[in-house]
């Protein structure tokens, strides 16, 4: 798999915020992770690549703002993070993205850091991009309470954190990644982490990253498509190798076994996964199970193949992905032939009982890379479909297309 997105991004920030240089192996390749090289090289960090190793120095007098407008593409991951810590730049910040970010919402991490002190402005009620941020440091620590489950909010409020002038404390009700918290604690920086019921509360204490080595594992996400391509074909055997598999990045296996998926692991030196066809059967899916819901296009696929009837329930958060995930997941099964509904945030999908079943298709899959991954597995293990923009791949997985070809 490639170099896990969230971990990447992270690596990036934390090097450039150190003092020194920083070496990362196995960065991912996307288009979200260059994005956010360019933005730190703006910022007044320098990145040099060697084969699979990058070079990153933070400069020793800090971060600094740039005169031109800092570009996040396609990534919310890259805004909203970039977002925290431009908030305790001193000066003047601009972010812009493509037409598919500048739909998502920026006020769910405007809100915090302007308890914060920082100033930001976006359009209309949701504040979406151009984002202009004026920062201020340092920033004021606060106590806050993220309504909705996100990792990319929480994230940016630990990262302005870090410039704060006392301990910052961020609780959420559903157990995000922790890949932030994780990568804080690898730099030397001072994090506490509380689970309380189903989420967590963690406090973080203002300082800067040392620099330091990063191995980024394998991306679960993109394998979550190769699981499923293995469940759903009629004659498969997918190993999916290195992955990081940190709980709240795997609740996608736990589904798929509840479907019927003989999905297996193997630990010694990294997480292998293998996937071999089976016979899938419909299931009720709970957003909690799959925080950020990421892996939702790819068992809208596992379902349309399934057996009988699966619910995807409280999945209101797919509505602000890349695209509106909750009607193009269900226009995907649509497509493939499904019978489909909704009621409020709940969709259902009447399974085909096989991929054999599955309609050609045509999907346009609207800047979202995740939907050209899902459409491509119904294509591959089904009778074939086109995908529009399917381009868009590139925002997280460039090599996507020859890896499926390369397992046949
Ligand atoms: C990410 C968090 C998730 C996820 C995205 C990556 C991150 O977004 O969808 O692909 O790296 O923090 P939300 O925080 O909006 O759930």
């Amino acid at each position: 798999m490639p170099g896990d997105k969230s971990s990447s991004h992270r690596a990036l920030l934390l090097s450039a915020l150190s003092d020194g240089d920083s070496t990362i192996v196995g960065l991912s390749s996307g288009e979200d992770v260059r994005a956010t090289t360019r933005i730190i090289e703006q910022l007044g960090a320098s990145v040099t690549r060697d084969d699979d190793q990058v070079t990153v120095s933070g400069p020793a007098d800090g971060l600094r703002a740039s005169n031109e407008p800092l570009d996040c593409g396609n990534s919310g991951t890259t805004m909203r993070l970039v977002a925290g810590i431009v908030s305790a730049i001193e000066g003047a910040h601009e972010l812009v993205g493509d037409a598919s970010l500048s739909r998502r919402p920026m006020d769910r991490v405007a809100v915090p850091l302007r308890l914060m002190g920082a100033q930001l402005r976006g359009d209309g009620a949701q504040l979406t991009a151009p984002l202009h941020v004026q920062g201020h440091s340092p920033l004021r620590a606060i106590a806050y309470d993220v309504p909705m489950p996100s990792a990319q909010v929480k994230s940016a409020v630990l990262f302005a954190g870090l410039n704060a002038n006392g301990h910052t404390q961020v609780s959420e009700h559903v157990r995000t990644r922790s890949t932030t918290e994780t990568m804080m604690r690898h730099c030397g920086l001072t994090l506490h982490s509380v689970d309380q019921g189903s989420g967590r509360r963690v406090t973080v204490t203002p300082g800067r990253p040392e620099p330091t080595t990063w191995r980024i594992p394998g991306d679960p996400s993109q394998a979550a498509f190769f699981a499923v391509l293995g469940a759903v074909h009629e004659n498969a055997s997918i190993d999916v190798l290195d992955l990081d598999d940190a709980p709240e990045r795997i609740g996608f296996v736990s589904v798929m076994v509840r479907m019927g998926a003989r999905l297996s692991w193997r630990r010694d030196e990294g997480a292998t996964l293998r996937s071999e066809s089976a016979a899938l059967v419909g299931t009720e899916v709970f957003a909690h199970e799959i925080p950020s819901v990421d892996e939702v296009p790819a068992l809208t696929v596992a379902a349309a193949a399934a057996r009988g009837l699966s619910v995807f329930r409280d999945m209101g958060e797919l509505r602000v992905k890349e695209s509106d995930r909750f009607a193009s997941s269900m226009a995907l099964a649509s497509a493939l032939g499904c019978r489909v509904w909704s009621e409020g945030d709940d969709f259902f999908i009447d399974g085909l009982g096989s991929a054999r079943s599955f309609s050609t298709f045509s999907l346009d899959a609207g800047l979202d890379h995740r939907m050209v991954m899902s459409a491509a597995v119904a294509a591959y293990a089904g009778n074939g479909g086109t995908i529009e923009g399917a381009d868009t791949v590139s925002s997280s997985y460039p090599g996507f297309f020859d890896d499926v070809a390369a397992l046949q």
